[in-house]
């Protein structure tokens, strides 16, 4: 024991030793996002060192062109792609490099591009890459100057074939870019895996196997574990290890007392490799990682270092509504903090890789993640989809997300698929099966966690689980399936999750009464929908759903009863752009979310608040604007009580209780304006009250800011609620008032939405009416610290300022 304690502090004193002497990094990595410009056209010539792109626009990347564009009835991407356009664009960078760099190896790396991007250094072409989310690397080496010779990165960026996505894709370079130079022997690109394959309270063993690139040298591997507070807790050389073009080294640690990474403590670990080559160190490679066991149960469900867990997780599309694609770290982040808040622990990358800031939010929060490849495999949803790439492209993208990924502790679950096509048989075409054991085999040759496809077709006739290859049965909806029996009698005793489910339909801030008769729309998929509001709304409470979907309510009750389901991933936490269904256009982004595009939570979080969360919960709805006498169906979702009172004008309307698995209470009653409230008890003590009051006209503007200080950053956002009041303060349901902003100081306004499926206003604008009472307005750092104020104006109403400080 003490010569462990003492052999640490010798490794820790080396460690910080050898740090200060380094004074240079073996490795950078730079961030490579500044100074591009941009062209939305085709300019083949642009690939040239020579082009003369004085002309074009100047931008600072990640950048979604298509978000920039007006919403258009004609577009080829159909209102299903957002009624945005996509096109073809170029991207061009001139940099140098310093004369010090020669000898070193240099790479780009691009998170994702869309799509089929070309990428030319000094006039050479990499070739196309087709898929639009997948990550991707090019060693420019070969092709670079150095000193005051200039260097020209052209991309051209082809989006120009329509439809090719179910959902509003974006167009361009939507993610990060970075720069890598390394020594000459250096950690291949995602060359380290990190694996525990045996973790217990005690003790957990971990293996890291890392893949070093070099010229036949022969270099030692050290490999360093540090803890959260980044202390060294274990270190391992391999000693001369002969570096050919590749060579895989593994090194194996017991940690002794491992912190476990869970949900409510994500705790990390960073290995930190150093590749050290006749006494120079060439490289220093840095792996974030967890250490968790975690099982999944064929009659239990899920359980995680020993825990049973159900995961409640969210299908999300990756637009950030009226910021596009253009990845912001802060906007996700903000999505996943609103998604906590309604006790949401998983999370569906639907349905394709998802950023790598994703998965780096999802480690450090807590999240489980089901990461998600394709959409389609041969056969096609839309005619310019991936599907045309597929045999060419599956097998490589398929082991990039794995590489990429596989390090990530919130990842627990590789789906393959969703709605695969290949489910059914067609003519005889059973390939659906063979693609699958590729994909499986693949996985398999790269990592320990299940597969899984998303299967809509539950009939003992799916291709792809008749195979029996993936280790988890996963449904999208038919909720009636999903009871264990069910489920086993045609798969066997396999661990079963719902991949996807739920696919209600709702605006925020609008009822339709009765609230317990359903609307199922469109009544089929493909027919549209018929009798629906001629506003293109839908009705918030529970009774507006798509047919091959339900409720939440009725799918979460099934969902609670059954131990055996691990869990499920709702569709969606938040609207998207595209999939306006049941409506056509105007209608142009998604009536599925949990929460609006702008971030505006409907009625329902409420709902899974109340169930998954130990906050207290007492939501009421709807709001109290009505006509006098009209019959009024009032909500409440509410939890850690036994019991809900409603009062109208003091007078009680009765009190009400969940009984069996009944998820809320409601009452009918008559409208008179006033004062409706809703009161909780326990054991006869008041929990929680809340109260409505009927809003008279709008008078005031109230502006909210999530963060009132953000980082000087450049990026740093801060979101700011809109909400439009009457002259006591109450929010006035139905105002769709237009607010003007006007911003000074150390920002701008990157973008302005009111979560509205059909508004065809510009979501890059300084002016956005309200809807339902609301609208945001997205700050943005311009990098320079200071004050900036942002002023909201609507005809009728008093001027609202707020200030938020850059710092
Ligand atoms: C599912 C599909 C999703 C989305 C959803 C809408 O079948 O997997 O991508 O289209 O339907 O209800």
């Amino acid at each position: 024991m003490q010569f462990r304690k003492i052999s640490l502090l010798v490794t820790c004193f080396l460690y910080c030793l050898c740090n200060s002497l380094h004074a240079q990094p073996a490795r950078v990595r730079e961030d490579f996002d500044k100074n591009w410009t941009f062209h939305l056209g085709d300019l083949p010539q642009a690939k040239s060192t020579g082009f003369d792109d004085a002309s074009w626009r100047k931008l600072n990347l990640p950048h979604d062109w298509s978000i920039e564009l007006p919403f258009d009835s004609t577009s080829a991407t159909g209102t299903g792609g957002g009624a945005l356009r996509g096109g073809l664009g170029w991207y061009r960078k001139t940099f140098t490099l310093p004369a010090s760099d020669k000898g070193k190896n240099i790479f780009i790396d691009f998170d994702g591009v869309y799509c089929n991007s070309e990428v030319f250094i000094n006039g050479h072409s990499f070739g196309v890459r087709p898929n639009g989310y997948i990550s991707f690397r090019y060693d420019l080496t070969p092709y670079l100057k150095y000193g005051n010779e200039k260097n020209v990165i052209a991309v051209k960026v082809d989006n120009s074939k329509q439809p090719n996505s179910r959902w509003y894709s974006g167009s361009g370079i939507y993610r990060h870019v970075w720069l890598v130079k390394t020594g000459s022997t250096f950690v291949d690109n995602w060359g380290t895996y990190v694996n525990t394959p045996v973790v217990s309270a005690a003790s957990a063993k971990v293996n890291i196997t890392t893949t070093v690139c070099g010229t036949g040298d022969l270099c030692d591997v050290t490999t360093t574990i540090l803890n959260a507070a980044g202390t060294p807790v274990a270190t391992q050389t391999q000693k001369n290890l002969h570096v050919g073009a590749l060579q895989t080294t593994m090194q194996t640690f017991t940690i002794r007392s491992p912190a476990l990474w869970s949900i409510e403590n994500p705790y990390l670990y960073k290995a930190v490799t150093k590749i050290i080559c006749k006494g120079k160190t060439t490289d220093e490679y840095t792996t974030v990682f967890g250490i968790r066991n975690y099982q999944f149960d064929v009659d239990k469900g899920f359980f995680l270092n020993g825990k049973r867990v159900k995961i409640v997780g969210v299908c999300n599309h990756h637009d950030l509504g009226c910021l596009g694609t253009a990845i912001n770290t802060r906007a996700l982040e903000r999505q996943l903090q609103i998604m906590k808040g309604m006790g949401v622990n998983g999370i569906r990358t639907s349905h394709n890789p998802p950023a790598p800031e994703l998965l780096d939010l999802c480690d450090k929060m807590g999240f489980i993640v089901m990461d998600e490849v394709f959409d389609m495999w041969k056969r096609s949803k839309t005619q310019y989809d991936y599907s045309n790439d597929f045999d060419e492209w599956y097998q490589k993208d398929l082991k990039d997300q794995l590489l990429r990924d596989r390090n990530h502790p919130s990842v627990f679950i590789w789906s393959v698929g969703n709605e695969i096509l290949e489910q059914w048989p067609k003519e005889g075409d059973t390939s659906g099966r063979a693609y699958l054991r590729t994909m499986q085999a693949i996985v398999r040759s790269l990592d320990d966690r299940p597969t899984v496809t998303a299967n809509n077709e539950v009939s003992a006739s799916n291709q792809l689980l008749q195979t029996g290859i993936n280790e988890l049965v996963g449904y999208n909806y038919h909720h009636e399936h999903w009871p264990p029996d069910s489920v086993q009698k045609k798969w066997g005793r396999k661990p079963f999750i719902v991949t996807e489910s739920v696919s209600a339909l709702q605006t925020r801030g609008h009822y339709d009464m009765p609230s317990d008769s359903a609307r199922i729309w469109p009544q089929r998929w493909d027919l549209p929908v018929a009798n629906a509001n001629p506003d293109l709304t839908c009705s918030a409470y529970e009774n507006c759903f798509t047919p091959w979907g339900s409720s939440h309510l009725a799918t979460l009750k099934t969902f609670l009863k059954h131990e055996s389901i691990s869990g499920m991933f709702v569709w969606t936490g938040f609207d998207y752009i595209g999939e306006p269904t049941p409506y056509p256009w105007p209608a142009r982004s998604s009536y599925f979310g949990i929460v609006d595009l702008a971030g505006f939570p409907k009625d329902v979080y409420y709902l899974y608040q109340s169930l998954f969360t130990t906050k207290n919960v007492l939501h009421l709805f709807p709001h109290w604007n009505w006509q006098p006498g009209q019959t009024i169906d009032m909500w409440a979702y509410y939890n850690n009580a036994d019991e809900v009172e409603l009062f109208i004008n003091g007078r009680s309307q009765g009190v009400k209780r969940k009984t069996g698995d009944e998820l809320h209470v409601m009452w009918r009653v008559q409208y008179e304006a006033g004062r409706v409230e809703a009161v909780s008890r326990k054991a006869g003590k008041v929990v929680a009250t809340r109260v409505i009051k009927t809003a008279g006209a709008p008078a005031r503007i109230v502006l909210e800011a999530d963060r009132p200080v953000i980082q000087a950053n450049g990026r740093d956002l801060s979101f700011i609620t809109v909400k439009v009041v009457d002259k006591d303060g109450n929010l006035v349901p139905a105002a769709a008032n237009k607010i003007q902003f006007t911003l000074n100081g150390a920002g701008f306004i990157a973008g302005v939405d009111n979560g509205d499926q059909t508004s065809l206003e510009s979501f890059k604008a300084s002016e956005r009416k309200a809807f339902n009472g609301l609208c945001l307005a997205v700050i943005q750092s311009n990098g320079k610290p200071g004050n900036i104020k942002l002023q909201a104006r609507s005809a009728g109403l008093s001027v609202a300022s707020i200030d938020i400080l850059g710092k």
